[in-house]
């Protein structure tokens, strides 16, 4: 096969995934940004395929295509019957494979440096043995977190490594470091000597770091570290790339790499915290935090389903605020059903996103995409917010840190500054939750107390059922 032909099907395959990033950036082109995803791999596989038949024909083309039916077949397989919540720890757990096969190839590499045209005397030049060094580390640092954040994520093992809640100790933050440290210490007398037993000692030092980052993680935290391990798998695929001498896996690992660095960035800006904050770790599993417990007695007003279906019927303008309650109770059919009777009346209704309501990224939008929501309905927080203020009602379903007024008014709360949607604003609120409970931050929420607000206890689900039967 021409190298020029190659190039230039690498190069379309890049493009193709370049679209697809861009595609998947809102909801109304995701489709076409899968497509677009799908037949850059199909290009980027099938050209690597008749690459290696060219370079060595016949070597173990017969094992590539068991090893590509076999993964095809598990993959389509997991793909069809995975659930919608069950989204982040199948993610998780392809990361982990990414990570595997970056060690997998370095050690193949370093075993036989010939057989990849790296040297033909077997010692490696310098800049490769970094580029393997790099890459085994990140990989068997993505592989071993991401089996944790599996794990974790499932929630059915009762291994304690594996349970939601983080694993906290003394001196935990010295030990990575110190880990960390010995395991650069072992990659460089690699990097000097190319001998074996400084490569083994630093990939086993990676594996029990990448387990000791993602314990002490836990709970709602944990889709910035599935994010975050994207980000890795990406990178330690890109500089496996560098060894192998392919520019498709350089490429696409660099998309992968940064996509994941940037939505992790963008994540953590919107929940208030540093990406180190999260690392560090040890949040996620908060306990009812004192100045809940202090205001847990204050008077709120009480209302029915029925005084909520008459104020939406006799609004002019809804917005409807969904949060990770509405997720759990699965309320978004029902909630599609009542915009739709509220439409019908002549109610303009919006749906208001925050970029980390619920749990996973675009959380809100796979539900209402899965609710068929038209697109036209649903804005983002940054083109929503100035809206509030001329709002008749705003229904708050399931979300809470979100709609929390504190993040602007007060200095001293721990979410200050974190951008939310300004639902205290609107001229009535309505929220529906089961209790008093705080949200996910542990925070009391003062616009649950405001005069203009009315509290629907009962779960998402019935509650949303109810109103939509009372509004005539
Ligand atoms: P939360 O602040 O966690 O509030 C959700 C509320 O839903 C809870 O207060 C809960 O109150 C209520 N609820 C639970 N089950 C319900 C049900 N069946 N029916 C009705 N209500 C129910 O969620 P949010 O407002 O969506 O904010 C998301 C939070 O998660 C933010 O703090 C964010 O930083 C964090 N987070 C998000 C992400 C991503 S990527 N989305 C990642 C990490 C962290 P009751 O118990 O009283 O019902």
């Amino acid at each position: 096969m021409n190298m020029n032909l190659v190039t230039l099907l690498y190069l379309i395959a890049s493009v193709c995934f370049i679209q697809a990033l861009k595609g998947l950036s809102h909801p109304k082109n995701a489709r076409r940004g899968n497509l677009f995803g799908m037949v850059g791999m199909a290009l980027a596989i099938l050209t690597t395929l008749a690459l290696i038949a060219k370079q060595a024909p016949g070597a173990g083309s017969a094992w590539l295509l068991g090893a590509l039916a076999i993964g095809g077949g598990l993959g389509a397989l997991a793909a069809a019957r995975i659930e919608m919540t069950k989204m982040p720890e199948l993610v998780a757990a392809m990361h982990s494979l990414v990570g595997l096969a970056a060690v997998c190839i370095a050690y193949a590499v370093v075993a036989e440096p010939a057989a990849f045209m790296l040297s033909t005397t077997g010692v490696l030049p310098y800049g490769n043995r970094a580029e393997l060094f790099i890459g085994a580390c990140v990989g068997a640092i993505t592989f071993s977190g991401s089996v944790i954040a599996f794990g974790k994520l499932s929630g059915k093992y009762r291994f304690r490594l594996f349970q939601g809640s983080p694993i906290v100790y003394a001196g935990q933050h010295r030990l990575n470091l110190m880990l960390a440290l010995t395991m650069v210490g072992f990659g460089s007398l690699f990097l000097l000597s190319q001998n074996w037993l400084p490569f083994i000692l630093m990939t086993v030092l990676a594996f029990a770091l990448g387990v000791l980052l993602i314990i002490p993680i836990g709970g709602a935290d944990m889709p910035v570290v599935v994010s975050m391990l994207n980000a890795y798998s990406g990178w330690a695929a890109a500089g496996i790339g560098f060894s192998l001498n392919n520019p498709m896996l350089i490429i696409s690992g660099a998309l992968v790499g940064s996509s994941g660095t940037i939505l992790s960035y963008i994540m953590c800006r919107a929940m208030n915290r540093s990406f180190l904050n999260v690392l560090l770790g040890g949040v996620g599993n908060h306990p009812l935090s004192a100045s809940h417990a202090k205001h847990i007695e204050r008077p709120v007003k009480v209302a029915s389903a029925d005084d909520a279906a008459f104020m939406l019927a006799n609004a002019e303008s809804v917005v409807i605020v969904p949060g990770y309650g509405l997720a759990v109770a699965r309320a978004q059919h029902a909630l599609k059903e009542l915009t739709s009777k509220l439409t019908a009346k002549g109610i303009q209704v919006r749906y208001a996103i925050h970029p980390v309501a619920g749990r996973m990224p675009g959380h809100m939008n796979v539900l209402l995409a899965e609710a068929e929501v038209p697109y036209e309905q649903v804005f983002e927080m940054d083109e929503i917010n100035a809206e509030f203020g001329q709002t008749d009602v705003v229904l708050v379903l399931g979300a809470n840190d979100i709609v929390n007024p504190a993040a602007r008014n007060d200095p001293q709360s721990p979410i200050s500054g974190m951008p939310i949607l300004d639902a205290y604003r609107a001229r009535a609120v309505i929220v529906n939750k089961r209790s008093m409970a705080a949200g996910y931050a542990g925070l009391d929420n003062e616009l649950f107390y405001m005069n203009k607000t009315m509290m629907v206890f009962g779960d998402a689900k019935k509650v949303v059922e109810d109103i939509v039967k009372a509004v005539d």
